[in-house]
């Protein structure tokens, strides 16, 4: 079974929503940091769509509570990039690995970058800290009124912000000297934006103005983006990721006000026929909440999502994929207001995808390489796609048998088998081994699969999946009793598939290879 050529991929980011501590964490200041276990402490918090398709099953997160069969394929994703902001986050999960992370100027920006900006610019440097944007102008804006001045500061982030008076400096050449700055921090000093804050009014009532243009810094490679867009694919960008891509390889864009905007915005697209990537960045989780340590504000706005997901996977179409994740932590209650250092949680759903549990993977990257997996683009980056995984029944019924092994009930051998067994009416029947005092009673855990099968009206099978080991721990293959191989003969053709499951991966066989010459009346 593969899914159908998958037409519309839509990749939601909810911002800051970190799974957990990655091991390096406490080298980024951020030791046992857990976006999601602080908000998950608010009564406010309330999932049941994001539960049902599994993300409490993802590794590390049974505490928002876990599904007995989830709807989505799940994992959670290292970084490798040494960074925790968002356009290193994005950059990662569209392929392209940051060695360092975006440069921050908490005492200022050196004196040679000033320097050389005034040279290029002809006017002098007002402030130079990282400060709030409405005090800043409130504080300097008379000055630089007298001086000419340009107001420079910068924030937490990777930010080189100019503020000037639209009377003094023009909004374009306010525009001009923000790309005279962008030109001239690159490499080391390559910050992720250079962004123009222009203002307006008098001394003691000065308002900012709504002419802010920001300037970011582009990828140093090319990213999936460009990659699918090249090949002809549609890339629509929802929110901030065109900001964070610096436009490229976005070939429609859609800016919005917040999450509330950004998902009514998202809702819409689904209605359109288009053929490619839809890419959202939900921004109010990291904005609003994050970095003002709202755990109660975050969790209401996780359950706003939720609300919104419940309505949106209706509209989903048979092929369509729907991927969420998100880009860095950024725990609402720790001791800091700055992004934590996080894997991120991954949940895959579609109509017909595979509801897979992908475990802990190492990279955002595999986000990329499976996206343009399912596309066909060629698209070489540092991520393993796992669109096979999702895409191949064999790996969801070894992971059904490996399950109902977990469920034998053999106190007499401690021996555990399971079984999960493909019916032509594509539903699946598992079992496992039940044993009895009496030995000779016991049921085997393919035969049970098939009593469930047979009793359920079902004639025809596909294929079976086996998992065993002593104590429940599945190492090697578990091959079937010869009765439950004549069992299968009573029921399936010679090229029935018997796929026997080990801790990773399969070996697999046909009926004929395991029972030549079978009995049959
Ligand atoms: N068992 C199976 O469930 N399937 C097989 O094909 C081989 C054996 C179980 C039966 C019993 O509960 C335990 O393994 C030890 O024989």
């Amino acid at each position: 079974m593969h899914l159908p050529d998958i037409r519309r991929v839509f990749l939601i980011v909810l911002d800051s929503v970190g799974a957990g501590a990655l091991p390096d964490a406490a080298d980024f200041g951020d030791a046992g940091a857990h976006t999601l276990r602080s908000v998950a402490d608010s009564d406010r918090l309330f999932l049941p769509n994001l539960r049902r398709l599994g993300i409490g099953n993802i590794d590390g997160l049974g505490f928002l509570g876990t599904a007995d069969s989830p709807g989505a394929a799940v994992c959670r994703l290292g970084e490798l990039s040494r960074g925790k902001d968002s356009t290193v986050g994005h950059w990662e999960m569209a392929g392209v690995v940051s060695p360092r992370p975006l440069p921050t100027y908490p005492d200022g920006f050196p004196q040679e970058i000033l320097d050389e900006f005034s040279r290029r610019t002809g006017r002098g440097v007002l402030c130079n800290l990282p400060y709030s944007g409405t005090q800043v102008i409130a504080d300097y804006g008379e000055k630089h009124m007298k001086t000419g001045k340009l107001i420079v500061y910068t924030s937490a982030d990777s930010v080189f912000q100019i503020a000037a008076h639209e009377e003094i400096v023009p909004v374009e050449t306010l525009y001009a000297y923000c790309e005279a700055a962008r030109n001239l921090l690159v490499g080391e000093h390559g910050v992720g934006r250079v962004i123009a804050r222009p203002f307006t009014g008098q001394p003691g009532h000065f308002t900012r103005t709504s002419r802010r243009h920001d300037f970011s810094l582009p990828p140093p490679q090319d990213t999936m983006l460009d990659a699918l867009s090249g090949a002809g694919y549609d890339v629509i960008s929802v929110g901030k990721i065109k900001d964070l891509f610096a436009g490229r390889g976005i070939t429609q864009k859609y800016a919005t006000s917040g999450n509330d905007e950004g998902m009514r915005v998202t809702a819409k697209i689904a209605e359109k026929d288009f053929h490619g990537l839809c890419y959202v960045n939900l921004v109010d989780f990291d904005m609003l909440y994050g970095h003002r340590q709202d755990v109660e504000g975050y969790a209401a706005a996780l359950s706003a999502f939720d609300r919104w997901l419940g309505g949106f996977l209706p509209k989903l179409r048979e092929n369509d994929l729907l991927m969420i994740t998100a880009d860095h932590g950024c725990d609402p209650a720790d001791n800091s207001t700055d992004h934590t250092r996080e894997y991120i949680p991954l949940l895959v759903y579609g109509k017909s995808a595979l509801p897979v549990n992908l475990g802990t993977r190492d990279t955002f990257a595999d986000i990329a390489a499976t996206v343009t997996d399912v596309f066909g683009v060629d698209f070489p980056c540092a991520g393993r796609s796992f669109f096979g995984e999702i895409s191949d029944i064999r790996v969801h019924l070894a992971q059904l048998a490996r399950q109902a092994a977990l469920r034998a009930y053999c106190p007499y051998s401690g021996f555990h088998v399971g079984a999960a067994l493909l019916g032509k009416s594509g539903k699946i029947y598992t079992g496992c081994n039940v044993e009895n005092g009496a030995f000779s009673p016991s049921l085997c855990a393919e035969r049970t699969a098939f009593a469930k099968a047979v009793s359920e009206g079902e004639r025809g099978f596909v294929m079976i999946a086996i998992a065993g080991g002593k104590d429940g721990v599945i190492s090697g293959i578990c091959p079937p009793c010869g009765v439950c191989r004549q069992v299968m003969q009573e029921f399936c053709a010679p090229d029935f598939s018997i796929i026997l499951a080990k801790a990773d991966g399969w070996e697999e066989y046909t009926l004929s290879d395991l029972l030549p010459l079978g009995f049959t009346l």
